[in-house]
């Protein structure tokens, strides 16, 4: 089999660019290890840049959206015992960003990837990628008990950041920079109204907590516990009485409790792989970066990081120009790198640490109420959370 670019993974990363690329008339199959229903089966953060949708719009993907997401022109912060809105819209010259799931983003692609009869591999076992610093690189794979050779001109590799792609990159060839929190978070999703019509962020005495939802009878919850704790120590009483216990006074009136759908714990880490291109491979997504959720980054750069790839790939295919190709990892890490600080500054922000006691608490407050106080702040923080513009140029 023969195909212009090898796609490793069915993650948003790998499903936007699939679509980018068919969009520019370059063919290319997508090779996923789990099945469609599994990756379907992951919940993840829920914010999309107006980046992200203006993306969904160039490929047609962008109805349901439309229709269901969310508007959101502002968040509040909760510390003190008290809520202040950063109002995102005004402080940005009218920029929002739409709360819609980001499983309901992959189904989206999914669905138009099927209807427009373009090949995705689903449960393709023992993938691995051959020969990318040659002229003719290579993919192999297993499915249905059969060995399978995939012939490509490029390998994306958008295999998140357990996949196969970084791990075969040669050591010494790749730079890894890594932080992690000493804490997760608790998420539950149930079917019950959302406590407030936009996000609340809150930093109280009992660590991090955030209101977030997916539509207007379901939302999504999270309470930041211990790396030590499991799934299994939280009821979801526990969680209830936790979360309310993280809230104003109004809010805790408003909080509406029920039976959850989904209930997890996530880690919470800095990540990032330099270069993003070796050869004829290029990184895209968690395969190449992970931002903790707090500002909900992840879906976002991967949007754009396969943008620049896709159009670093059209220019190569129409004009035989290797400029794209060249600057795409560039490219990639200034916005990379820029949303890694703001999703590090924000967590730090915003969670207790176990060394935040005495001064770093006084400081940590005193950040807030800056950050809520200040216009120059709340711009700083409401440009970032919308998110930075995408950039072409040096
Ligand atoms: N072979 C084939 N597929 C693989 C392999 C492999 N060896 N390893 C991993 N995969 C698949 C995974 O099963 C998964 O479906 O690659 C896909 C990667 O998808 P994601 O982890 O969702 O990563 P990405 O598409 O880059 O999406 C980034 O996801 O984690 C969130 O916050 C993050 O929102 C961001 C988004
Ligand atoms: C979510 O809705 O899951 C979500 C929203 C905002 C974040 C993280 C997660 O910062």
């Amino acid at each position: 089999m023969r195909t212009q670019v090898a796609i490793i993974g069915a993650g948003p990363s790998g499903l936007l660019l699939g679509a980018l690329l068919n969009q520019a008339g370059i063919d290319n199959i997508i090779l996923e290890r789990q099945s469609g229903d599994y990756v379907l089966g992951r919940i993840r953060a829920g914010v999309l840049e107006q980046v992200t949708v203006d993306l969904l719009d160039e490929v047609g993907v962008s109805q349901r959206l439309h229709k269901e997401g969310l508007v959101h022109g502002g968040i509040e912060l909760l510390f003190a015992g008290k809520r202040h809105r950063i109002d995102m819209n005004s402080l940005t010259g009218g920029k929002n960003v739409v709360v819609y799931g980001q499983t309901e983003v992959t189904r989206d692609l999914m669905a138009d990837r099927a209807t427009k009869g373009l090949t995705t591999i689903y449960d393709a076992h023992d993938v691995q990628v051959h020969d990318f610093d040659s002229a003719n690189p290579s993919v192999t794979y297993t499915t249905e008990g059969q060995a399978q050779t995939l012939q490509c001109d490029f390998i994306a590799g958008c295999d998140g950041f357990h996949g196969v792609c970084r791990a075969s990159v040669p050591e010494g060839s790749i730079t890894e920079y890594e932080k992690v929190y000493p804490f997760g978070w608790l998420g539950i999703l149930a079917d019950v109204p959302p406590v407030s019509h936009e996000l609340i962020y809150a930093n109280t005495d009992r660590g991090f907590a955030l209101c977030s939802m997916r539509s207007a009878t379901r939302s999504r919850y999270y309470v930041q516990v211990p790396l030590t704790d499991k799934v299994e120590d939280w009821s979801d009483e526990r969680f209830w009485a936790d979360l309310k216990n993280h809230l104003d006074p109004e809010a805790q009136a408003n909080l509406v409790t029920g039976p959850s759908i989904e209930k997890s714990i996530a880690p919470l880490r800095s990540f990032v792989a330099e270069p993003m291109r070796f050869g004829r491979m290029f990184l895209a997504g968690d395969a190449a970066h992970i931002v903790p959720p707090t500002g909900a980054k992840g879906l976002n750069l991967a949007a754009t990081d396969v943008k620049y790839l896709s159009h670093a790939l059209t220019e190569y295919y129409a004009e035989k120009s290797n400029a794209g190709i060249d600057h795409y990892s560039q490219r990639c890490l200034r916005r990379i790198w820029r949303a890694e600080r703001f999703s590090w500054w924000f967590t730090s922000l915003m969670h207790q640490f176990p060394d935040t006691a005495g001064f770093g608490q006084k400081v940590q407050e005193a950040e807030l109420d800056y950050l809520v106080h200040s216009a120059s702040a709340s711009r700083s923080l409401a440009e970032n959370y919308v998110g930075l513009p995408l950039n072409f140029g040096e």
